[in-house]
């Protein structure tokens, strides 16, 4: 019963079935949309824990959007939170979930040998003609393939999804060298169904959005550190100044500040040398490396540039 869609290629399929691998900020927020829009998804992360926290943010998103589609109606509300979970099943066991699927999205901790090895262990078991892709934020997805059969490095793409996932339109779409265009246009028709307006990027690091919005995170912190002004005032500056809906402070705590570091450290590590990034822009932050240390991740933990508590 897959239906062929009119701008693909004979040969594609439309996605019915996707897997979802890794259940935190990002990966709940890519199954939440996924199956709002009818994709049948399964979630997969590593521990029963990490997947009731991906439920749990899947749930309070689904209940704000409920709760302002039919305010007076609780029982209508229900009715919609559980038609979308009807859509949705979780699991530990990233390769059952594959054994039969058509596309994979991996939203799990940006570290590039942990992606690599992922995603060995799932060119095995998942169907020859699924595509793999990687909401990285800042790594090659040209690297995170290489572990991947020269077969799958042909249907191996980025899909870069923003954070609120259910608020932020965009998605980026990156394809690589070896990227196949029947790979390309069924991400693009996946991003329509689920709402969001695609941009098509090349495999450089950060993309479009954060190959320019990292470095300007990072210098804010590093204006705090530098006791030039206060966090709040940074904020302020930049919401009533530049007109950003969040200050950088802010948006560093809810983008993770783990992540950002992540990304900060890879680019040095990666990037740096071969003259793809300047140096200066990625150079360790002292406040971000301890606040991290400390498990201040912003607020998914509850605190870090600022307290959530
Ligand atoms: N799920 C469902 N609905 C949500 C939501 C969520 N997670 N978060 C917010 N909303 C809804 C609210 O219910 C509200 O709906 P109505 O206006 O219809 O009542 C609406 O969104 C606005 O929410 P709020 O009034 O609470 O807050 P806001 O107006 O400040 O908007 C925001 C919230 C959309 C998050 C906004 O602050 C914003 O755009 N912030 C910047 C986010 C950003 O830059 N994200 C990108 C980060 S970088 C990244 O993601 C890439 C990477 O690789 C690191
Ligand atoms: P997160 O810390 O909220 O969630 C990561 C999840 O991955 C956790 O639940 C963890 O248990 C799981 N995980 C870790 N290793 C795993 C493995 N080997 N197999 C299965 N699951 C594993 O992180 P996040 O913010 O959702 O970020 C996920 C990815 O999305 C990263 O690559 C990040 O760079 C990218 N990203 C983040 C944002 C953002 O604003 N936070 C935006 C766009 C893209």
């Amino acid at each position: 019963h897959r239906a062929l869609h009119a701008s693909s290629s004979a040969a594609q399929r439309q996605i019915e079935h996707l897997t979802v691998v890794g259940a935190g900020l990002m990966g709940a927020g890519i199954a939440q949309v996924a199956a709002a829009s009818g994709v049948k998804v399964t979630m997969t992360d590593v521990s029963d824990g990490a997947l009731e926290n991906g439920r749990n943010i899947i749930t309070k998103s689904l209940t704000r959007i409920a709760r302002k589609k039919s305010p007076d109606d609780p029982a209508a509300q229900r009715a919609f939170v559980d038609s979308v979970f009807a859509n949705l099943s979780t699991t530990t066991s990233a390769p059952e979930a594959v054994s039969s699927t058509d596309l994979v999205v991996e939203a799990i901790v940006e570290h590039l040998q942990t992606k690599q090895e992922l995603f060995r262990r799932l060119d095995d078991v998942a169907p020859k003609e699924a595509i793999f892709a990687s909401n990285t934020s800042s790594l090659s997805i040209t690297r995170i393939a290489e572990t991947c059969s020269e077969a799958r490095r042909t249907r191996f793409a980025g899909f870069h999804a923003f954070n609120p996932v259910p608020q932020m339109k965009l998605v980026e779409v990156i394809s690589t060298e070896k990227t196949l265009p029947e790979v390309t246009t069924a991400l693009l028709d996946l991003c329509k169904r689920m709402k969001k307006v695609p941009v098509q990027c090349a495999d450089t690091p950060g993309f479009i959005v954060n190959r320019l919005l990292v470095p300007y995170l990072l210098e804010a912190i590093r204006m705090v550190e530098r006791g030039e002004a206060t966090p709040e005032d940074i904020d302020t500056a930049m919401k009533l100044g530049a007109g950003v809906p969040m200050g950088p402070l802010e948006l560093s705590d809810f983008v993770g500040l783990d992540t950002l570091s992540h990304i900060a450290s890879g680019w040095r590590a990666e990037r740096v040398s071969t003259g793809e990034i300047d140096a200066k822009q990625v150079e360790e932050v002292g406040l971000l490396e301890k606040l991290v240390g400390e498990g201040k991740k912003g607020r998914k933990s509850g605190q870090g540039l600022f307290d959530y508590s």
